[in-house]
């Protein structure tokens, strides 16, 4: 879209936008789409190689552990410190660990739900009182099909994802009754190319994609996605095109949950 300048404006423009768990997969690919929509985007994540991809990218890089709670306020100090304005959050940071529930140790269990309901919780907690400063904002938060369905070997981590579309449906409620103009959604991807479910496909199915002769066709072939048919929902649900939207689950699977 073209303003009355002649300049080009993005789909985000202006729009401060933090994603979590960006330095890899589906956050990193979130995060260059929203700075290619032209928002001012701060990359958070334990992993330090964020660093060098948000330079890449023209973003702000965190080190930040989601499930640290003093972590939040100290980051939203920082975006206000340097912005003075937050318009987004996307909560997106997450571990997969394959065990059923016979195999899941109580302690992977308790790190599963500390970086997943834990970190969405204080990410949404420690966001709402800037967005509402900054007159509104729209929430993201990174479910899964496995949220929908069951998935014997991903104990924990189904029961994280529905806890966490649960969560995106009070806190809509909320800001909505409370009339804070922030919106909150949640996006429930199936199989999407990404580290995560290279791990997976190796651990589950022997399929090493990435070794494969060609990756792409064999990702197609699979039916799994690309993190940016993901990145584009972000895109959509953190742009004021969403306006309308609050409280919803949306599925990007390829119809892996209805059939
Ligand atoms: N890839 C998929 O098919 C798929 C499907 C459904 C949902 N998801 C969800 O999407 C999100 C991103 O997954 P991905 O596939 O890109 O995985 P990924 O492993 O490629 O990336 C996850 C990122 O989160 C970071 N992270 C892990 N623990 C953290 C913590 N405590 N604090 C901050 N950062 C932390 C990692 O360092 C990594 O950079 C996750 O929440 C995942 O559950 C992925």
């Amino acid at each position: 879209m073209s303003s009355m300048d002649g300049r080009t404006r993005g789909r985000v423009d202006g729009k401060v936008i933090i994603v979590t768990g960006a330095a890899s997969g589906l956050g990193l690919a979130d995060a260059r789409r929203l700075v290619e929509e032209g928002a001012q985007v701060v990359m958070t994540d334990i992993d330090d190689r964020g660093a060098d991809l948000a330079a890449d990218l023209g973003a702000v890089f965190v080190h930040q552990d989601v499930a640290d709670e003093a972590s939040w306020p100290a980051l939203m100090t920082q975006v206000e410190s340097t912005f003075g304005r937050l318009d987004g959050l996307v909560n997106n940071a997450g571990i997969a660990p394959i065990a059923t529930i016979e195999s899941l140790t109580t302690d992977v269990w308790r790190k599963t739900m500390a970086i997943h309901l834990d970190g969405t919780f204080f990410g949404c907690r420690a966001a709402i009182p800037l967005m509402r400063t900054s007159g509104g904002g729209s929430i993201v938060n990174m479910s899964s099909t496995a949220a929908l369905i069951g998935l014997a070997s991903y104990l924990a981590y189904s029961t994280a994802k529905g806890g966490i579309r649960a969560m995106t449906k009070s806190i809509a409620i909320h800001c909505r009754q409370e009339g804070l103009g922030i919106r909150c959604n949640s996006i429930h991807p199936g199989s999407i190319s990404t580290p995560m479910v290279h791990h997976a496909l190796k651990e589950l199915v022997g399929v090493d994609l990435m070794a494969e002769e060609d990756p792409e066709q064999t990702r197609r072939a699979m039916g799994i996605g690309e993190p940016l048919d993901v990145a584009n929902m972000v895109l959509f649900l953190a742009s004021d095109e969403s306006k309308h939207m609050t409280g919803a689950e949306l599925v990007i699977d390829n119809g892996d949950t209805v059939v």
